[in-house]
């Protein structure tokens, strides 16, 4: 008997586990920029599609698998992006990942060498940061809030060529502006002379709730330097761990074997049954369902933040898009402090100042709106609200 109760034992402490961190994971999920409401994942047509893929496993998804990921995701993939994002591209140059992290990863060992100068957005995705200390890469900022001031203003001055140009043109993060068409030609042409190559992240485009879409950077011209990075964490769940790639020609057998090499791909079940989920219309059905909820979601937080501390407290650039949004605080205040008070009171946010590499960033802080009920908004926003006026 004690030999069979010790499974049984371990079996509940593995649920409790879950259970205390699916009950934390409710409490502290306020306001958490960047994460979608898993709770909508289409699980049930994705369970049926994973389901029948175990019936019988064709035995080439369970081996060791070669290439840049499963050719039929390949495929689903090229074909979204060809239609939602003006992607440039076919099956070929697609590269499924484990997500933007591991593209931007693998970008860097293949194209920079050490002490090599790649240039970031200033404030920028806490990722690429992340990444950049990794090596001994000269890291230099590239200035988002000067973009008005005229032609290469912001840019770095001086100093070699980047190897790599790190953006996120089509909604900024974290300030959620849009570049310019003007400033996309312009920095395709500058990658194009100083022999860059510019990596576009456009890890939650397709969630744009005015105006028209914004095409993909990539897409402007015939083969642009770029290399395309996106991402199901935020269409679908993060958890899932998949991303792609979209190499320019040149680049993309190059960096399929050394995916191979470096990550030993795998979960080709998973992925197949990806790309029959997009192949049947679920994904963009999602999508657009998604659309619809985040707007509203949006559009209510915009609506408390205007009522309550003014419509300049509204980043002014944000564009009408993606999972969050920047509540711009006066300079004077400490986001950091405030951002600390409201956690302890159950309320999550991230300050904007922790967005830039220098000392001297804007104060505000990311407020993620996706991953909150309509009904716990305005109680959420309450709690920040108490912590932000002095
Ligand atoms: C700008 C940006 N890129 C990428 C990611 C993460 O992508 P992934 O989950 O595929 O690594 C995030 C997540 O918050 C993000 O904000």
């Amino acid at each position: 008997a004690p030999a069979r109760a010790a499974p049984v034992r371990l079996a509940r402490r593995a649920q409790a586990l879950v259970d205390d961190a699916s009950a934390a994971a409710r409490q502290w999920g306020a306001f958490m920029p960047g994460v979608p409401d898993v709770t909508q994942f289409p699980h049930r047509a994705f369970g049926r599609i994973v389901a029948r893929l175990w019936r019988d496993p064709a035995p080439e998804l369970l081996t060791y698998s070669h290439g840049g990921g499963h050719p039929a995701l390949r495929e689903a993939v090229a074909e979204h992006l060809r239609v939602a994002r003006a992607v440039r591209c076919d099956a070929d140059q697609v590269l499924i990942t484990e997500g933007v992290h591991q593209a931007i990863d693998l970008s860097l060992r293949m194209l920079a060498d050490p002490s090599d100068t790649v240039w970031v957005e200033e404030p920028g995705y806490w990722g690429f940061h992340k990444l950049l200390q990794m090596g001994a890469w000269r890291v230099r900022p590239l200035r988002v809030e000067a973009e008005g001031d005229g032609p290469g203003a912001g840019w770095p001055r001086g100093g070699s060529a980047p190897r790599l140009i790190f953006v996120t043109p089509s909604h900024q993060y974290p300030l959620g502006s849009v570049m310019s068409l003007a400033r996309r030609r312009e920095l395709l042409d500058f990658a194009r002379q100083s022999g860059s190559w510019i990596v576009e992240d456009d890890y939650d485009s397709e969630f744009r709730f005015a105006g028209r879409p914004i095409p993909s950077m990539q897409g402007l011209e015939d083969d642009s330097p770029v290399i395309y990075i996106g991402t199901f964490s935020k269409t679908l769940f993060p958890g899932l761990r998949v991303g792609y790639m979209v190499l320019p020609r040149a680049l993309a057998a190059h960096f399929r074997t050394a995916h191979a090499d470096l990550y030993r791909e795998g979960h080709a079940i998973t992925q197949v049954a990806l790309a029959e989920l997009i192949g049947q219309g679920h994904y963009a059905a999602h999508i657009r369902r998604m659309r619809v909820l985040y707007a509203r979601r949006r559009a209510l937080l915009a609506g408390l933040i205007a009522e309550h501390l003014g419509p300049d407290h509204l980043h002014p650039q944000a564009s009408n898009a993606g999972l969050h949004l920047v509540l711009r605080l006066p300079e004077d205040r400490d986001d950091v402090a405030i951002m600390e008070a409201a956690q302890a009171r159950g309320v999550l946010s991230r300050p904007l100042s922790r967005y830039y590499r220098r000392g001297d960033g804007r104060r505000g802080l990311l407020l993620g709106y996706a991953c909150v009920e309509e009904a716990n908004i305005e109680p959420a926003f309450r709690v920040l609200l108490d912590c932000i006026r002095p």
